[in-house]
């Protein structure tokens, strides 16, 4: 059943105390809920009040103390109705649930002996009747009783109030929450763990203890997330006037979790995967996406809790404004120009495809069958974006302003994107009428950018065009207002610019940089006064997410890698010159040689104050899910040409070069012993790539790459030595390092999801035959959505040749995962199924992948969640 945005309706009882009482047993739970309601007041007396409920057995229904007969109220398999209601009173309802066969990991459910839950988006609806929308908030009183030896932890959102010993070795913890919430921001948490326990103190005096609970064994674990914690709250006050509003906060660790994390109330749950931090069993990337993700749920206890989202279709009003906050926190905690150039890559990469597929969708959807498919990159990424645009538009000044605004005018509310947006324009008179459009206004935008020279003048011209691709069902679009940050740059830097029109200029001290503001479907721009033929810098620190198609020479692109102003614009160029490399080899795949822009390129590189870490980025092949995404643009993807040529470059690559990669090697390497720092973490980024080069060159790379893996002090050196040598080496060699690996590691579930994907990935060799083995390895887990995503995920994302293999198996495999994680866990058999959806970019291929997705749209009793993604894939 398709859900519309326009058909919002306020709601016909609000909930304002909400008194839970939970049971635990190990075969069942029961919850007794007392729900204070009232009518609305427009409401009139025969409304009924219908209440949200999945999986409830109904044990007793009751208002204002008596129990109700059969002719007051309907229960079906969704909801209660109850009829005939006072208009205020109280609603007494029991239901039984079983946590331990809960394989969906959505309500209340357990993991590893851990009762725990996670509620949003509809989630609470599986624990008790209610009004389970996020326009109903409540304050919440939770008993909760269990037995005292197997649930020493008893948790809930707010403060412990009360504890008491029960009869029967059982015990009672009481939690008050005084801030109202919607049900999807309800936590419970009881089992055995050990804690960690810092303090902060805000900026107006409060002394709050912070917690991290995780299983014992994971006690050495905390100290980067705790870290990552404090200096969010510090940030959240500095950046954003933000201060904590309770005086404790509670992080919890669960191994089962279909998510990153979630932002509770006071009580954040998190996968262990975005918590526990270890040299042996994190990367650095990982290092890097913990502190993140810590602050990400931390900044929603504004940015979603205090203000909430009205209804779902406004979900990015949360999520797109918390991502721009974690990512000016990552960029503010590192360097500001690597967080740009990985988060732009992660757009281009994913979320453009997002956008070409059969799911796109506006930030702000106007349908959907079921919501947890739409907590998607274009609501997370591309709504930050939208966001980040609004603060170039309005300027940082206007964009604090216009935050401070919105979080005094709707503290307490559930709101639209739309109020959002009201609050920036009433804080800096900007009208964003039109800029709104990229709210509803589906698929990725492309800037097609022509030039001209006029020598004798000194005059240059960029003609702007801008044309969104149809989406399903949009069949019109019109022109978006897109803030196109540029520069010119000449033979000896970036020129001083003079725009035609503009009144003097005002924008940088060195008037170099300007942001033209597109807003029409074609426009130029005429720059005077320049002395010498400029190239365009254009998009500089992806200033919109957009695609931009200006023919740059080779000879540019060189020019820009070397002496843009913009880190982000030089890593691209860079990224461009690989694709025209990689698209000579696809063209004449006998033509090896190396092209010798690209060589001064890497040269040019290595001789720059460019931060480490982006110049590891700059120096990597691009990937070839990203290569795949650009070819079927306009085209289809032919991923073995485009395995073979990448494999052709990386080679051509690692021998011309040899001798830079082996200096690079030797100038990057680490010496001191681990730590996650940005310093060490660039140079290490700098000198992996280097190895990886180093292992492609020839046998003795190879061997230097298993003497690093065994030298190595970290699972970041490592796993990058295992991919070199499982790659390049013989068989037996990556075979001995999989075995070690799996000694030394096997008992640490997150390295062992490394330890999957590794194989997952291996191109040679029957990779279906390998993934299907290990799903019969004890390390697997097939209840596990961080193995599921390890093993199958990485399959069918990474392992490109293999997914895509002309008889299908690929497609087979991850259809037979899909179809059994249907009816135990629909939300991940729905994210798993992404890949297939792209069936229309795959020439050789698309045929066996629809058919695929035929077989799975035959079965009987889809989930709403594979169901929705299939049906639209397929139509
Ligand atoms: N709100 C959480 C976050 O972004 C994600 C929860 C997603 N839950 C889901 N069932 N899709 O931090
Ligand atoms: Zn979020």
């Amino acid at each position: 059943k398709t859900i519309f945005l326009s058909d919002y309706q306020p709601p016909a009882y609000k909930i304002s105390h909400t008194e839970l009482h939970f049971e635990l047993f190990d075969d069942y739970s029961l919850v007794h809920a007392r729900l204070h309601f009232e009518r609305a007041s427009k409401g009139p007396e025969a409304t009924p009040l219908i209440l949200n409920g999945q999986e409830l057995e109904l044990v007793s229904l009751a208002v204002d103390g008596e129990s109700l007969g059969a002719e007051r109220y309907d229960l079906n398999d969704e909801s209660l109705r109850v009829d005939g209601l006072p208009a205020t009173g109280i609603l007494e309802t029991t239901a039984r649930i079983f946590p331990q066969s809960n394989d969906s990991l959505e309500g209340l459910y357990r993991s590893r002996g851990l009762f725990c839950t996670q509620c949003e988006a509809e989630g609470f609806r599986k624990i008790s009747w209610f009004l389970d929308r996020p326009d109903v908030m409540s304050t919440y009183a939770v008993t909760i009783d269990a037995d005292a030896q197997a649930c020493p932890e008893l948790l809930s959102n707010g403060n412990c109030v009360h504890r008491e010993t029960l009869a029967d070795g059982r015990h009672r913890a009481v939690w008050e929450d005084p801030h109202p919430k919607p049900s999807y921001l309800f936590a419970l948490v009881a089992g055995d763990l050990a804690r960690v326990e810092d303090r902060f103190t805000t900026m107006g005096g409060r002394e709050v203890r912070l917690i991290i609970l995780v299983e014992e064994k994971d006690l050495d674990k905390c100290a980067h997330a705790m870290d990552s914690l404090k200096r969010s709250m510090r940030w959240d006050e500095e950046r954003f006037g933000r201060e904590y509003d309770l005086d404790v906060f509670h992080v919890v660790a669960v191994d089962d979790f279909n998510m990153g994390a979630m932002e509770n109330k006071s009580l954040n749950i998190f996968n262990t995967s975005c918590v526990l931090a270890a040299p042996d069993t994190t990367t650095d990337l990982g290092y890097q996406r913990i502190e993140s993700i810590v602050a990400h749920e931390y900044f929603h206890n504004w940015s979603g809790n205090r203000v909430t989202c009205r209804d779902w279709f406004q979900l990015s009003l949360k999520e797109g404004f918390t991502v721009f906050r974690d990512a000016e926190f990552s960029a503010d905690m590192g360097s500001r120009s690597l967080k740009r150039v990985e988060d732009a890559m992660t757009l281009r990469t994913l979320q453009f495809a997002e956008d070409a597929g059969p799911m796109a969708h506006p930030v702000r959807p106007a349908s959907f069958i079921e919501i947890s498919n739409f907590y998607t990159l274009t609501v997370y990424e591309k709504g930050a974006e939208v966001v980040r645009m609004i603060q170039t538009l309005v300027g940082e000044e206007n964009f604090r302003r216009g935050s401070d605004l919105y979080f005094e005018r709707h503290d307490g509310q559930a709101v639209t994107c739309d109020d959002f947006v009201a609050a920036m324009e009433d804080a800096s008179g900007r009208d964003l009428s039109d800029f709104k459009r990229w709210y509803s206004q589906a698929g990725t935008p492309e800037l097609t950018i022509r030039d001209q020279w006029d020598e004798e003048e000194g005059v240059y011209t960029l003609t702007v065009s801008q044309e969104t691709p149809l989406t399903p069902g949009q069949a019109e679009k019109e022109p978006l207002v897109i803030p196109l940050a540029m520069g010119l740059l000449g033979d000896a830097g970036n020129l001083r610019i003079t725009l035609e029109g503009e009144p003097e200029n005002t924008e940088t001290d060195d008037n170099t940089h300007r942001v033209l503001i597109v807003d029409q479907p074609t426009q130029v721009y005429r720059f005077t006064g320049l002395p010498e033929r400029p190239t365009p810098s254009l998009l500089r620190g992806f200033s919109a997410p957009v695609r931009v198609d200006y023919p740059y020479t080779r000879e540019q692109l060189l020019q820009l890698v070397s002496r843009d102003g913009d880190d982000f614009v030089r890593w691209d160029a860079m990224q461009q010159l690989m694709v025209s490399a990689l698209n000579a080899l696809q063209a004449h795949p006998d033509n090896e040689s190396l092209d010798p822009l690209l060589e001064a390129a890497v040269k040019a590189i290595g001789s720059q104050s460019l931060d480490p870490a982006v110049q590891a980025d700059m120096l990597r092949l691009p990937s070839e899910t990203y290569l795949a995404e650009l070819a079927s643009h306009g085209g289809t993807a032919d991923v073995q040409g485009i395995f073979r040529a990448r494999e052709s470059l990386r080679r051509s690559l690692a021998g011309t070069l040899h001798d830079n990669w082996a200096a690079l090697f030797e100038a990057s390497r680490v010496t001191e012993s681990y730590a996650a720092t940005g310093e060490q973490i660039g140079a290490r980024a700098l000198a992996n790539v280097a190895l990886d080069y180093l292992a492609t060159a020839n046998e003795s790379g190879v061997a230097a790459a298993a003497d690093y893996y065994y030298a190595s002090d970290n699972l970041t050196n490592r796993l990058v030595a295992l991919r070199a040598v499982l790659r390049e080496g013989e068989e037996s060699l990556g075979a001995a390092l999989l075995d070690d690996f799996y000694e030394r590691f096997g008992d640490e579930a997150l390295a062992m999801n490394h330890w999957l994907t590794v194989q997952a990935e291996i191109t040679h060799g029957d990779a279906v035959t390998r993934v299907r083995g290990l799903m019969n390895h004890p390390a697997y887990d097939s209840r596990n959505p961080n193995k599921i995503r390890a093993l199958i995920g990485g399959f069918a994302n990474a392992n490109v040749v293999n997914f895509h293999r002309a008889d299908g198996a690929g497609y087979q495999l991850l259809g037979e995962v899909v179809e059994s994680l249907n009816a135990q866990n629909p939300q991940i058999a729905s994210r798993l199924l992404t890949p297939l959806t792209r069936w229309k970019n795959y020439a050789a291929g698309g045929d066996l992948m629809h058919a695929e997705l035929q077989r799975l749209s035959a079965l009987p009793s889809l989930s709403p969640d594979v169901f929705e993604v299939v049906s639209k894939s397929l139509a």
